[in-house]
């Protein structure tokens, strides 16, 4: 009866491991070791042969027995691991989608895009339209043109980058324009006989030291109007407009004499200090005035490079920086930010 013992030793056993299995690697090994081709239960029913032949029929039922019974709870068991596995599961891997979720930062327009859009509406308004020049000028063109002849003392003015390659004759020498104002000349050539009311934005370049306030390279507006009659009024008028549009519908201009080569007569546009109002404060250095553009009348000689007869037509040009007013309005003090790549920068506009 040894034999029966020990059956029934193995099931008790097997029944007790199968409770102490809980995830499925345990029930693998469990199935191998029991009902596995090499399991206990598989290698006794083999023995049936060893036994004494009337013994043979009933260890052979109870074998089966406790095979099916084996499976029975194997199966139940595998149901109730499965279950806790798929539970647990769930259970870590939930989602709150109640959360809030993580903030995208989306990119934005640079700080001077910004100014320029607002210069555009702005003059848009007042019926200027946009006419681009290029980057990279002829000397003709950002110069002697613009009544600015070679060893002129105003070229001192503009400190210059020359482009290596060389042209043909004088004049024709390549640069990085240092103004906009060549486009005054490109606008007009081009645009001849009719009346013009551009603005010509655009990089400029000056080889200069780079310091807080002077940047080698910037962003100028430059404004253009040719007709019949236009007047000094005009001028003034249109620009104490985009004063009152840009910085505030309270601020006065202020006009003093200057000189620019391409001008005649050339003057100097101030606002009151957009800070303290006209009190004085550090950014307008106490004086209570900013400087808001350098302008003037076309001078007859441009007029007439540009093909219009200065007997009669008349103009006016102004041309001021770009990145100056946004400094003012937010406070920036150092103008290489502007250009300097820092996001820590760029993000707070
Ligand atoms: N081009 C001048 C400068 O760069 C500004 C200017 C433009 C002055 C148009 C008068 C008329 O300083």
């Amino acid at each position: 009866m040894g034999s029966f013992d020990e059956l029934e030793q193995i099931r008790e056993q097997a029944l007790a491991d199968l409770m102490g299995a809980s995830a499925t690697p345990a029930l693998e090994a469990w199935e191998d070791r029991y009902l596995g081709r090499r399991g206990e239960i598989t290698l006794r029913a083999r023995t049936v042969g060893q036994l004494p032949q009337e013994d043979r029929p009933a260890f052979g039922q109870r074998v089966n027995e406790i095979k099916r019974l084996l499976l029975q709870a194997y199966e139940a068991r595998a149901e109730e691991i499965s279950h806790a596995e798929l539970e647990s599961q769930l259970a870590t891997e939930a989602i709150d989608v109640t959360l809030p979720g993580r903030p995208v930062i989306p990119g934005h327009l640079h700080l001077t895009t910004q100014a320029l859009r607002e210069l555009y509406a702005i003059f848009s308004k007042m019926g200027f339209e946009v006419y681009e020049a290029p980057d990279v000028e002829l000397e003709a063109y950002n110069f002697d043109l613009l009544n600015i002849p070679e060893y002129h003392p105003a070229r001192d003015m503009w400190d210059t980058f020359w482009v290596k390659e060389t042209g043909e004759g004088p004049g024709d020498r390549r640069l990085l324009r240092t103004h906009t104002s060549p486009g005054q000349i490109r606008a007009m050539r081009e645009r001849c006989p009719e009346p013009i009311r551009v603005i010509l934005p655009g990089k400029c370049y000056r080889y200069e030291q780079i310091t807080v306030r002077a940047e080698h390279q910037f962003y100028q507006l430059e404004g253009l109007a040719v007709g019949r009659g236009i007047t000094m009024t005009d001028l003034i008028g249109t620009i104490a407009q985009f004063a009152r549009m840009f910085y505030g519908p309270d601020r006065t201009v202020r006009v003093r004499g200057s000189y620019f080569p391409f001008t005649e007569p050339s003057i100097e546009v101030d606002t009151e200090c957009i800070l303290c109002g006209g009190k004085g404060c550090p950014v307008c250095k106490y004086t209570g005035w900013l400087e808001v553009a350098g302008a003037g009348m076309v001078h007859p000689v441009v007029l007439e490079n540009g093909g219009y007869d200065p007997e009669a037509w008349s103009g006016f040009a102004f041309g001021f920086g770009v990145e100056r007013p946004s400094m003012m309005k937010y406070n920036v003090q150092d103008i290489r930010w502007f250009y300097g790549n820092d996001l820590r920068f760029l993000r707070r506009f």
